[in-house]
């Protein structure tokens, strides 16, 4: 298999950062924030987890389990990952440099700043 990810096609922005997510131990949930800026793109290379994505008024589930399936994630989009796979490679194409600064943790401060906005 060969499979090319282009900006321009499913990456919306120039990538300035790409990490990768793997050797997750079973039953661990991670992510749990939003960005207040941060564009990224999430594809699982290996494997598969859930992702679950909240934009301060509903909530929806995306199982990633293709190499093919890349899925933007938006600023201000909360976001939990889940049931990821023993084998799960998941790789994270970010349009900026890692900035703790842009980091929204806090779940309630996070709907009353999606609130504000809307
Ligand atoms: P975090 O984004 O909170 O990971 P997750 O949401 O998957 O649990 O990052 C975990 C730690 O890694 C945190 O201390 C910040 C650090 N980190 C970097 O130093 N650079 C990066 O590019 C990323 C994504 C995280």
């Amino acid at each position: 298999m060969l499979i090319p990810v282009e900006v321009g096609q499913a990456v919306p922005f120039d990538i300035k950062r790409v990490y990768t997510v793997f050797d997750t131990k079973p039953g661990v949930r991670r992510g749990f924030h939003a960005h207040h800026r941060l564009q990224q793109v999430a594809i699982a290379v290996a494997g598969s987890c859930r992702m679950v994505l909240d934009d301060g008024k509903a909530r929806t589930t995306v199982i990633l389990d293709r190499p093919d399936l890349a899925l933007t994630l938006p600023p201000m989009v909360w976001h939990e990952m889940e049931d990821f796979s023993d084998n799960c490679v998941l790789l994270v194409l970010a349009d900026d440099v890692y900035d703790e600064n842009d980091y929204i943790r806090d779940y309630d401060a996070f709907l009353e700043l999606s609130r504000a906005r809307a």
